[in-house]
C-alpha cells in the first residue's frame, strides 16, 4: 500500500480528485496518510477532514520571526512524521525546501496547469498560467504531472494531457476546463502508475 502525503494551499480540487479516485478504484494500492496545508484557510483542509484524513497546517507566515530555516525544519518534520512513500504537490504554492527535495528525491510529484515547458517556472502559478496562455494566443494548452527536483517545474515529466483553448475563454473558464479535462485525470493516473510499479 503506497503511503501518499498531499500538500495543498487552496481549494484542494486536485486533492479531492485523489480522494475520489482512491474511493472508486481508479487509484489502486494507495492511501492518503496526511494532508499538509501551507495556509490555515485552505478549503483543502475541509476536504481532508470530510474524508477522515489527518490535515496539518505548516504556514510559512507562522515561521517568519522564528529564524532562518524554521519553516523548512517544521515542514520536513511534518512530512517525516507521516513516513510517506510519495509526496504529491496539489495546488501547493510554497517553494519546497531543498532539504525535502533531497531527502525525498524522485518521490515528489507536482501537477502544473500547462504543457511544460510552456508557461512554467518562476511566477507561473494558478490563474497566471492561463492568463499567459491566453495572452500568447495558444490554441492548445493542458496540464503536466512531473517529478519535483531542486528547480521550479523542471523535473522529469510523467504525464501530460492537452486541452483546447476556446474562443472567448477567460482565465477562469480556461482554468476550470484544464482542471476538469486534464488535472483531475492525469494526477490520479500518475499516482496509480507509481503505486502499481508503472513508473
Ligand atoms: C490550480 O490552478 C491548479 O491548476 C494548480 O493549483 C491551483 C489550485 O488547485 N495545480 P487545487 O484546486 O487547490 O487543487
Amino acid at each position: 500500500m503506497l503511503r501518499v502525503l498531499v500538500c495543498v494551499s487552496g481549494g484542494g480540487t486536485n486533492l479531492q480528485a485523489l480522494i475520489d479516485s482512491i474511493a472508486d478504484g481508479r487509484i489502486r494500492n494507495a492511501c492518503i496518510v496526511r494532508v499538509i496545508s501551507s495556509s490555515p484557510e485552505a478549503y483543502g483542509i475541509e476536504r481532508a477532514n470530510k474524508a477522515g484524513i489527518e490535515a496539518v497546517t505548516v504556514a510559512p507566515r507562522d515561521y517568519r520571526d522564528k529564524g532562518e530555516g524554521a519553516f523548512d525544519r517544521a515542514f520536513l518534520a511534518a512530512i517525516d512524521e507521516a513516513a510517506p512513500d510519495l509526496i504529491v504537490l496539489a495546488g501547493f504554492l510554497t517553494r519546497v525546501p531543498e532539504t525535502v527535495t533531497k531527502k525525498y528525491a524522485n518521490r515528489i510529484i507536482n501537477i502544473h496547469p500547462s504543457l511544460i515547458p510552456s508557461f512554467c517556472g518562476k511566477g507561473y502559478y494558478g490563474l497566471k498560467v492561463h492568463e499567459a496562455a491566453l495572452q500568447r494566443g495558444v490554441k492548445i494548452t493542458g496540464a503536466t504531472v512531473h517529478f519535483v527536483d531542486e528547480g521550479m517545474d523542471t523535473g522529469p515529466i510523467i504525464l501530460q494531457k492537452a486541452v483546447a483553448v476556446e474562443p472567448g475563454d477567460t482565465p477562469q473558464i480556461l482554468q476550470r476546463r484544464v482542471m476538469e479535462q486534464a488535472e483531475w485525470e492525469i494526477l490520479p493516473k500518475a499516482v496509480d502508475l507509481i503505486a502499481n510499479g508503472g513508473i
